[in-house]
């Protein structure tokens, strides 16, 4: 090993060749050096190697760029070279799947970026957009290589451009698993799924000194960007995930529901068709009173494949519940409204949330089903200001221009503009079923005889009772589904327990959809 930490020892003839080459390969699988791994491992983190072991099906990575090396020469760089330059980088499979992969080695000056770190990024991510297979990025870097100056700023915005241009055309997963942060980013942020892991990573655009210096804020770096602020707060990543392992699992099991690219749809799983797949126990979930709560993720695995619901951001906006499942063996991406949390109303990051994931699905193929009980938009000055037009309007449009498959069950409240928003046969779903338990209305009962009602309960002897009795009229009238089947918006009232089975049959009726948005540059989504 010479000073550049890279063999020169040379014997004559293929003997020595091929000695030289064992030992180039030996020196780049040691990256940093052992104290540098050992300090990693101190940390509770895995090396960029052992990361790969884990997420790669045995003996299927396949290096590319192992012998790759910096050009920088500034600040003693010119002394200080090591193979690979930071960064593992190549394909192979998960589930007898190709993928590609890009794993930050922080043993090699920090996991930063050069020039050339990016350049290997770079090499694998166009092959995964010529061969059409997802890319996996591993993240743990200090950023920018700061002795390479504008080369490694360069070397980012070649990043995003292909995110950017591979966003809906191969499924992209970045796994954040030490710091992230600076533009760093954002090449996280333009991707389909964002993992981080609790303690050990972080992701923001200033850290916690320039927070100081700007804000005057005093916050630690984990509070500001760790994976519980961006799963609860920001919303930014859509797993947190306990430590590396959890991590790990969680990417190849969302692989599972998603295709390799958008021209293919995803594995359907072998399943056997039971002479009944009647669930009773759907039957009894709606509580009479309209205003009890029930978990909607009961609702969800009632109809779906036994442990086949994947939530995706479980910790954050849970008045809605969105994630992938599986019915009879295929693929489906769930979006349900919660009545537990605020009643299931939709307000700014309820929509967002749900809109993302439906276009999300829409990119890839993945049919949806869209579960309903929602009061309504939430109303006040914090949610107006921070534009629930726009965002709720998210929501609508994404459901809209979605041409995957689409089915809608009404559970119970599908009020005023919420219900078309919610994937209704209007906004062009291809099935809308109902529970006998549905109120499909403008607005609950009360509040709406209190607007129209309001001189004849005033003027009223009694206007409690008045009241009551409007409601009940009301209630006979519009809280339930029939006014909307007999228009045709819903093609079905359902029992409950057979939802599943209603579910099996409508999803295979529609295996073959084909459905077209007029011709256009792109949309103008609200954002
Ligand atoms: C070059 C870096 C580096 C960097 C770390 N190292 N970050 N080398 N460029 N950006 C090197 C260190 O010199 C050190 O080398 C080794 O990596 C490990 O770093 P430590 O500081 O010892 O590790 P730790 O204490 O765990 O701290 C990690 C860290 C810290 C928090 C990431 O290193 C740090 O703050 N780095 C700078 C972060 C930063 O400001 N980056 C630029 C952001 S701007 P040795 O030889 O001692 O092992 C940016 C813009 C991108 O990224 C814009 C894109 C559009």
């Amino acid at each position: 090993m010479n000073e550049n930490n890279t063999p020169k020892y040379i014997l004559p003839g293929i003997d020595g060749k091929i000695e030289l080459l064992k030992q180039k390969n030996e020196a780049a699988l040691k990256g940093g050096g052992e104290k540098r791994i050992e300090a990693q491992h101190k940390k509770g983190k895995l090396t960029a190697r052992e990361r790969l072991e884990l997420l790669l099906d045995e003996g299927t990575f396949q290096e590319l760029d192992r012998f790759v090396m910096h050009r920088a020469k500034d600040f003693g760089l010119d002394k200080e070279h090591y193979l690979g330059d930071g960064v593992v980088t190549g394909y192979g499979e998960i589930n007898g799947r190709l993928v590609y992969v890009f794993s930050q080695d922080f043993t090699v000056f920090g996991g930063s970026l050069s020039e050339t770190h990016a350049e290997k990024i770079c090499k694998i991510m166009d092959m995964a957009m010529k061969n059409g297979a997802p890319v996996i990025g591993l993240n743990d870097s200090g950023g920018a290589r700061i002795q390479e100056g504008v080369n490694s700023l360069g070397g980012y915005a070649d990043i995003f451009y292909r995110n950017t241009l591979a966003s809906g055309v191969i499924p992209q997963i970045s796994a954040i698993m030490g710091p992230c942060a600076g533009g760093a980013v954002y090449s996280p942020a333009i991707t389909d799924f964002i993992f981080m892991v609790e303690n050990t990573s972080y992701m923001f655009v200033t850290g916690p000194n320039v927070v100081k210096t700007v804000t005057q804020e005093t916050v630690t770096a984990e509070e500001l960007g760790g994976a519980s602020a961006h799963s609860t707060k920001s919303g930014v990543t859509h797993f947190a995930c306990p430590n590396e392992l959890e991590c790990i699992k969680h990417i190849k099991s969302i692989l599972s529901y998603l295709p390799q690219n958008c021209e293919e749809v995803a594995p359907v799983y072998p399943y056997e068709l039971l002479e009944d797949e009647i669930r009773e126990e759907l039957n009894s979930l709606v509580p009479d009173n309209p205003n009890h709560p029930y978990d909607m993720r009961d609702v969800v695995k009632g109809i779906v494949d036994e442990d086949s619901f994947l939530e995706v951001h479980e910790n954050y906006a849970d008045n809605i519940v969105v994630g992938f499942a599986r019915i009879a063996g295929r693929s489906i991406g769930v979006v349900g409204n919660q009545p537990q949390s605020m009643a299931g109303v939709l307000d700014n990051h309820a929509s967002t949330k749900a809109a993302r994931f439906v276009r999300t699905c829409d990119s890839f193929n993945v049919p949806l089903l869209v579960l309903v009980d929602v009061p309504g938009f939430l109303p006040g000055t914090d949610q107006e200001w921070n534009g629930i037009i726009s965002n709720g309007a998210k929501l609508l449009y994404a459901f809209s221009e979605a041409t995957v498959p689409r089915i809608t069950v009404i559970t119970r409240k599908a009020y005023g503009g919420a219900y078309d928003v919610m994937n209704s046969k209007h906004i062009g779903a291809d099935l809308n079923f109902a529970w006998p338990t549905a109120e499909i209305a403008v607005m609950g009962a009360k509040g709406a005889s209190e607007i129209i009602f309001k001189r004849e309960i005033a003027e009223s002897e009694d206007p409690e009772a008045k009241l009551q009795e409007k409601v009940e009229d009301y209630t006979e009238k519009f809280a339930n589904p029939y006014r909307a089947a007999h228009r045709g918006f819903i093609d079905e009232v359902i029992i409950p327990a057979d939802t599943r089975s209603k579910l099996i049959k409508a999803y295979k009726m529609l295996e073959n959809k084909v459905d077209k948005i007029p011709r256009k540059k792109h949309g103008n989504i609200p954002l």
